[in-house]
């Protein structure tokens, strides 16, 4: 009798322990937009990839819209552990104190996705990675989201029209002397609080680019939407150093060409994304969509301008010399 409880345990413990030979590394990648967005549905990609490639053995859980943590506390989780994988966008590292990843925020700077993947590519794209790691992080892609649009609920055409108005913006230094730079208030608050303000009149307007604006209903609550086009909106995915490190090297290997491929994909669907939602913003009739004149697009270059300049030693005047070469960027044209 006792030797068979002996044996009848052996058994079970054998058989725990193949469990969790077999139990799949969990990768809790959580972040804060909708599923119906270029991020959204990049991370979902990478899942399935990295699923797939690893056969099995790693199992990437998307947690989309905040259902997990906020802006500033999915951060701090990372740093911890509590989470492994996010797709913070590059106007929220300065909080980490990786200010520089706020030179993707300066207005105007790009005209299309081809020049701002020249710079993320290139020395500038490698030097902000390497940053990431003094503070634990690991770098793995930049992914597209898209060039902004400015929301209110009054007409905004000229720089004058953003007198005094309270503009939500994300946690980037860049982006208050930005809105500054119109006359206007700006006020920081994570991405999950923005409906509700606007809603509320907590604040009077904000800027994203439409598949955000859409996919969280800002437009149902913002009378008038100007297509100014004047800065771009993109994620770093980024992972704790210690646990991508820590994983077994063919599954390492193979989360990296699953990234490889869901980089290719979310930056190949951000354009056709950002389109088919300000259609839908159009089509809603909730907000009126506002074309800047060429005179009112230069008269917004012209008072933004200035943030670069402003801006330089917080996010390093070589990192900006080294843009403006890479993208054809004229200051002087303005
Ligand atoms: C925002 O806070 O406006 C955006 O960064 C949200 C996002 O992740 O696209």
């Amino acid at each position: 009798m006792k030797i068979r409880t002996v044996f009848v345990g052996l058994v079970a413990a054998t058989f725990s322990m193949m469990a969790l030979a077999q139990a799949p590394i969990i990768i809790k990648f959580s972040h804060v937009v909708a599923a119906d967005t270029p991020k959204g549905k990049g991370s979902e990609f990478f899942a399935k990839k990295a699923a797939e490639l690893t056969k099995g053995k790693v199992k990437v859980e998307v947690y989309a819209n905040s259902t997990l943590y906020k802006d500033k506390e999915e951060m701090e989780a990372l740093q911890l552990g509590a989470v492994q994988m996010l797709a913070p966008s590059l106007a929220k590292f300065g909080p980490l104190g990786v200010k520089e990843f706020e030179l993707f925020d300066l207005p105007y700077l790009f005209d299309d996705y081809k020049e701002l993947h020249a710079v993320t590519a290139g020395p500038v794209g490698k030097s902000l990675f390497q940053k990431l790691e003094t503070k634990g992080l690991v770098g793995l892609a930049f992914w597209d989201n898209g060039f902004k649009v400015m929301s209110a609920n009054k007409p905004i055409r000229n720089p004058d029209d953003y007198k005094g108005l309270k503009m939500r913006i994300q946690s980037s230094n860049v982006l208050d002397a930005q809105m500054r730079a119109l006359g206007s208030i700006p006020q920081k608050m994570a991405f999950s609080e923005v409906y509700q303000a606007l809603q509320t009149g907590v604040v009077d307007g904000t800027e994203n680019p439409p598949s955000n604006l859409y996919t969280q209903k800002m437009h149902e609550v913002q009378k008038y939407v100007a297509l100014t086009n004047h800065g771009y909106l993109g994620y770093a995915v980024i992972t704790n150093k210690k646990f991508w490190e820590g994983l077994p090297t063919d599954v390492r290997s193979a989360l990296e060409t699953a990234m490889v491929e869901a980089t290719k994909y979310a930056n190949q669907i951000a354009k056709e994304e950002n389109d088919k939602a300000m259609d839908e913003v159009r089509k809603s009739g909730k907000s009126e969509i506002i074309t800047l004149t060429p005179a009112q697009k230069t008269a917004m270059k012209k008072a933004l301008l200035k943030v670069h300049d402003q801006m330089a030693s917080r996010i390093g005047k070589e990192n900006i010399d080294t843009i403006y070469k890479a993208t054809g960027f004229d200051p002087s044209k303005f």
